[in-house]
């Protein structure tokens, strides 16, 4: 069953039933500003960072789902009925309801009664504020009184503050009124020069900004008692909740379409410039009010929309392709490139699943996702570079999170997932291969952000290497430390206390436990490296990185290999983690995905044997797990994963992020139909049809699809942040339909189904326009290129000489 549908040609989701199985989200903002609304009007907005600058409320894990937003009530004036044309907060059946998520914006509306409503929602680029535009129509036979009434509830900026500290919180809620303006300036007397506003085009029947005013006692949002009144009550918040209503009355002639502009905004003013007259309280507005101004008049805010719409035209247009299925095409040239630029922006804090206040930005996660925003952001996946970098820490180890307002490791989740370090190689490496930037590697970076300790880049990616080498266990392996990529693998851990935090609880002194998925992302890491070392003359230093390389393969295949497939692991005792031999947890995808991407076995067959074990036991109908057998109790030697019910999460769910992994090992294998068809198992587009069971939104993926030992198999969870997008970005663009950054220029290799006739894309690439045709001859993945119709050596194709801007790529597959 669906609840909407695809609108590719507007790069929309039109969601036609309000009552989606979960609430359906999207965001608004791309650079400072920024919010996240559902389907139903849900949400909330933040400067910078959700947990500390939090500019509305939302009640999270609420009953009924989904509560706090940006909600408009209409009231009928003559019959008193009122209603919200986005379904909540009134819940009140309407007809033909819809919510358009596009890039960047929300378009939520209704009619009832021959009354016509719909709000966009959008952040112009440059801002830090949303513009509301509401249009409501008489399409009545009649004259229609109307009253339109906004509303928001301000969040006392530190979010988990907020929610908490209820004997300060209650006493120190502060607004000012001004004109058809809310300010919201707690805390503005004292420490903070920043202010919330939320302002109206229209001239106002009336506004409340105390919670309990508009609501009345004991009701909800559902029924505020000043909108069934039909007047607001000119209330002044004095502590307790601060909100933001107005009331606008409209007289509409049949036909008559009015519209009405509200802003939502966040303000900084100069700390000796906080007051008007200086040394009074009163909020100084003269250097916002030219920005309200401007915005508050339609022509403009329309004038913004389209210019953000230009911005995600151009963006997306980096990368287009038209193969012969719509799943991939509409995931590729529209929805995964925009997830893509959703977990750059928010990394993994805000979303429905991820509260804001929890996690800050995690370095493995935030190298991961370059591999899917640095064609579209090369400049901002710079400077994430060198601020991920400034927290390293001088043994090449790393802080697992950092905060982004403050951009310095964060302690409390503390350091020592022996992968991180490697995830930064990756990254730059991503980074190099799109710009051709090898300045970056000169970049003065400190480490854990200590002044004085600057050194190149290129020197961090060096300890990073270092790193691992220093620290092998009995078997010649990396040891995992707290844990590798996957978190929950906790084989130091040995945690029997409720409560305690699996990521920073450490009773063994880790010197045993050993990680073969490691073992695979240093080779791969290695690899990179002494390509970058090679280019920078090094070539001493680059074959060393690929002795290590080498030599860390020959452990793997000796300690690493259980005969069918790639261990996962030793714990604290040595024993096998993923063998044949063990009762539970027998085979994991991570080291066999991951070993298999970093091209170990493929000349011996032991690629293909992990493969084709990988399939036979991991595989299912909706995605490929992450382990098998599921661990059916706690394991104090394994930690976390056996903390989940089985089929859930990292104990044996479909954990999309690490599926790609499998794809490109297909991909190297040259199994163009088995890549795709994992592909098109997790795609949620693909997955539309079983809106009832997936659940979550059909246009981004989710972490995590539930196992086949979950009663829930084939239920998503976990949607929009999370590694998965970047991977199966960089799966079905670089390796299946094979369009390939190199250090030196474009790689063409693609490996795609036997049955596709072939595709064409277009690639912007270190600002050469390529228009890339393939054309399938054969069954095979052998490639034979030519260039503005010159045939080339080889399957790279460099930067013309000449300097031409558009370049015409055709290739035949045989
Ligand atoms: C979450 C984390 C990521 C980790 C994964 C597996 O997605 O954000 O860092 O690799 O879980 O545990
Ligand atoms: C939990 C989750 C894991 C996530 C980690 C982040 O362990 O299961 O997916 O990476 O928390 O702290």
């Amino acid at each position: 069953m669906k609840f909407g549908h695809f609108d590719d040609r507007n790069r929309e989701y039109v969601i036609t039933q309000p009552d989606t199985p979960l609430p359906w989200i999207n965001y608004l903002g791309c650079q400072a500003y920024f919010g996240i609304i559902s389907n139903t009007a849900g949400g909330y907005s933040f400067y910078r960072d959700a947990r500390l600058r939090r500019l509305t409320r939302y009640r999270y894990n609420n009953a009924p789902f989904d509560f706090g937003g940006r909600y408009v009530y209409l009231r009928d004036e003559e019959s008193g009925q009122f209603w919200s044309p986005s379904w909540q907060p009134t819940r009140r059946e309407l007809e033909n309801y819809s919510c358009r998520h596009g890039m960047g914006y929300t378009v939520i509306g209704s009619t009832l009664g021959g009354i016509e409503a719909h709000t966009r929602y959008f952040v112009p680029l440059d801002e830090n504020l949303e513009v509301w535009q509401l249009t409501v129509t008489n399409r009545r036979k009649s004259k229609a009184q109307i009253s339109a009434f906004s509303s928001i509830e301000f969040c006392l900026w530190d979010a988990q503050d907020d929610a908490t500290n209820f004997q300060r919180n209650f006493n120190t809620g502060q607004v000012e009124v001004e004109e058809s303006v809310i300010y919201h300036k707690t805390e503005y007397r004292e420490r903070r020069n920043h202010f919330a506003y939320f302002a109206c085009s229209e001239p106002l029947a009336g506004f409340d900004t105390q919670r309990e005013a508009f609501l009345g006692r004991y009701r909800g949002w559902d029924s505020p008692a000043a909108v069934e009144a039909g007047q607001l009550t000119n209330s002044v918040a004095h502590g307790w909740a601060p909100i933001g209503a107005h009331q606008v009355k409209l007289d509409l002639e049949p036909g008559e379409t009015k519209q009405i502009v509200f802003l939502l905004g966040y303000h900084e003013n100069p700390v000796d410039q906080k007051f008007d007259p200086p040394g009074s309280q009163t909020i100084n507005k003269a250097l916002v009010k030219p920005t309200i101004a401007k915005y508050l008049d339609p022509v403009k805010a329309d004038a913004a929309f389209e210019r953000l719409r230009q911005y995600w035209d151009s963006l997306l247009g980096i990368f287009q392709v038209e193969t012969p299925d719509f799943h991939t095409n509409r995931m590729v040239n529209i929805w995964n490139a925009y997830q893509c630029m959703a977990t750059f922006n928010m990394s993994r804090s805000a979303s429905f699943y991820e509260s804001g206040i929890g996690r800050g930005l995690g370095f493995r996660d935030s190298n991961q996702d370059l591999l899917g925003f640095v064609h579209m952001a090369p400049a901002r996946a710079r400077e994430r570079i060198l601020d991920l970098a400034a927290t390293q820490l001088p043994t090449g180890g790393a802080y697992h999170q950092y905060q982004p307002l403050t951009k310095r490791g964060n302690n409390d989740i503390g350091g020592g997932f022996n992968d991180d370090p490697h995830w930064l190689i990756v990254g730059v490496s991503a980074y190099l291969k799109e710009t051709g930037d090898w300045s970056i590697l000169d970049e003065p970076v400190p480490y854990d952000n200590e002044a004085g300790s600057e050194q190149p880049l290129y020197e961090h990616l060096q300890r990073s290497f270092r790193y691992t080498l220093e620290r092998l266990g009995p078997h010649g392996l990396p040891l995992i430390g707290r844990a590798d990529w996957n978190d929950c693998l906790n084989l130091n851990c040995f945690s029997d206390t409720p409560g305690q935090s699996f990521q920073t609880t450490t009773n063994k002194d880790g010197k045993v436990a050993e990680s073969v998925f490691i073992a695979g992302l240093f080779v791969h890491a290695g690899r990179e490296l002494a390509a970058i070392a090679s280019r920078r003359g090094l070539a001493a230093e680059a074959t060393s990185y690929l002795a290590e390389s080498a030599k860390m393969e020959a452990v793997i295949r000796e300690h690493g290999w259980d005969g069918g497939w790639f261990l996962r692991a030793y714990d604290d005792f040595g024993a096998k983690i993923g063998s044949k031999d063990c009762e539970e947890g027998k085979i994991f995808i991570e080291s066999n995905g991951f070993c298999v991407l970093a091209g170990i076995g493929l000349e011996d067959g032991t690629a293909l044997k992990a493969m084709d074990a990988t399939r036979e036991h991991l595989a299912t109908k909706h995605g490929i797990v992450v382990q098998q057998p599921a661990y059916s109790r706690y394991y104090l030697n394994l930690g976390e994963i056996s903390s989940y019910p089985p089929g859930y999460k990292e104990n044996a769910g479909i954990f999309c992020h690490v599926n790609p992994w499998v794809m490109i090992g297909e991909a190297r294998l040259g199994r163009g139909d088995a890549a795709h068809d994992y592909y098109s198992r997790i795609n949620p587009s693909a997955r539309e049809e079983i809106g009832e069971l997936h659940r979550c939104e059909p246009y981004v993926y989710a972490q995590m699809i539930a196992g086949k030992d979950a009663p829930t198999f084939g239920e998503a969870k976990n949607s929009w942040l999370t590694g998965t997008a970047a991977w199966n970005y960089y799966a079905i663009a670089q390796w299946i339909l094979g369009i390939r950054t190199t250090l030196d220029g474009l790689e063409i290799a693609p490996v795609i189904p036997t049955n596709w006739p072939g595709f064409t894309a277009t690639r912007i690439f270190r600002g050469v326009t390529y228009n890339i045709s393939i054309e399938r001859k054969g069954e095979g993945n052998l490639i034979a290129l030519s260039v503005d119709g010159k045939p080339i050596e080889g399957n790279v194709v460099t930067p013309p000489a000449d300097g031409r801007k558009e370049v015409t790529i055709k290739g035949i597959l045989s």
